[in-house]
């Protein structure tokens, strides 16, 4: 399919670099395409960004059957941009869409799309340290329609966002919060998609757990509140001993890009990673008995976040004395120095843009 353009009259001036936040900003043009039943995906386009006019029975706004992707593209030192393991998130997004009923899209057609989007907004990509263009493809139902129904038509479109330093003070631990209250997935429902449901689902446990002062949840499973299952945004990871556990992929996860490549790393390094299942229990009495060195998660947004302390009723665990431990912080030097160029490739994982 031939993408057709729409050249702006105004570009938009450029940010500060030194000055960005996460998700504010948008470059001047985005791509759209379309999908009817009789011609599938079609009239792919970029155009100025620009508002999406909507009826207001859209069915999106009404049953949430939308699903999402977020990535980032990074400069490197020479100048050269380039994402990383973009075809991860295109096949999420179309297990997210299985799940969703919504039409797949066709994952090398987006990615060049993806890449001819950037590479005209290319002077979008921003060069200050630890900072990148975040990329964030949709689908929305599109049916005018208040019927409870798969939506007939639907738009898939990819906006750009200039963003910052996740950590404007340094790569500190955070503090974290258990809920025994509330739970953001089930068994057989859709916290392994990604779609905004399970997002509008974590808000309330999320203001909770700010207003007590922590930074974001730790979720237990939605069966037994049990066992551990992921972090706010990001995938968990647990230094017990020498073993490096994260929970094993169970249809209410989010499977995480990072959470995959840190667990390819590891065994690329010979490391004792480990997915399996993991209990507030177990987690507790490592603590009490020495044995838990490190917690962090894993995530496009910070690439990896050391957890310093986590509360779960009326108990406190201080990791690590609060402290950023080395498996985190040699993690997080692996990734970021292969997202940004600075370390040879030995996976395979970037994908240059131009
Ligand atoms: C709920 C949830 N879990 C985990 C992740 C981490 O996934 P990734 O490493 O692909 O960003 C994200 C972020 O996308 C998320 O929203």
């Amino acid at each position: 399919m031939e993408i057709a353009i729409t050249h702006s009259e105004k570009l938009k001036s450029k940010p500060d670099e030194a000055s960005l936040g996460f998700g504010t900003l948008f470059t001047d043009y985005m791509f759209s395409m379309d999908y009817i039943p009789d011609k599938g995906w079609h009239a792919p386009r970029i155009e100025p960004y620009a508002s999406i006019a909507m009826d207001p029975a859209t069915m999106v706004l009404h049953y949430g059957q939308g699903v999402f992707e977020g990535l980032k593209a990074y400069r490197t030192k020479s100048g050269q941009i380039q994402l990383f393991r973009p075809r991860e998130n295109l096949k999420r997004l179309n297990r997210s869409s299985r799940r969703l009923c919504i039409p797949e899209i066709d994952e090398d057609f987006t990615l060049e799309a993806m890449k001819q989007l950037i590479a005209m907004e290319k002077d979008w990509v921003p060069g200050a340290l630890d900072t990148s263009l975040y990329i964030r493809p949709t689908i929305i139902a599109m049916d005018p329609f208040l019927g409870v129904r798969a939506s007939h038509t639907y738009r898939f479109f990819i906006i750009l966002s200039p963003v910052g330093a996740y950590y404007p003070e340094g790569f500190n631990p955070i503090k974290i919060l258990v809920t025994a209250d509330y739970v953001r997935a089930v068994r057989g429902g859709v916290g392994e998609a990604k779609t905004p449901g399970n997002y509008a689902a974590s808000l309330l446990a999320g203001e909770q757990a700010h207003e007590a002062g922590y930074t974001q949840v730790l979720w237990l499973d939605g069966v037994e509140q049990k066992y551990l299952e992921e972090v706010g945004s990001m995938n968990i990871f647990f230094v017990i001993d020498d073993e490096i556990i994260t929970p094993e992929l169970n249809g209410s996860i989010l499977p995480g890009i990072t959470r995959k490549s840190v667990i390819g790393l590891g065994k690329h390094w010979n490391e004792k990673v480990t997915e399996r299942k993991i209990s507030i229990d177990e987690l507790i009495n490592a603590h009490s008995d020495g044995r838990l060195k490190e917690v962090f998660g894993a995530g496009t947004a910070a690439v990896i976040s050391p957890v310093g302390q986590i509360k779960y009723g009326e108990q406190v665990v201080t990791v690590n004395d609060n402290q950023t431990g080395p498996v985190a912080q040699k993690y997080y030097n692996a990734i970021t120095d292969i997202q940004y160029g600075r370390a040879e490739d030995p996976m395979g994982w970037i994908v240059p843009v131009d």
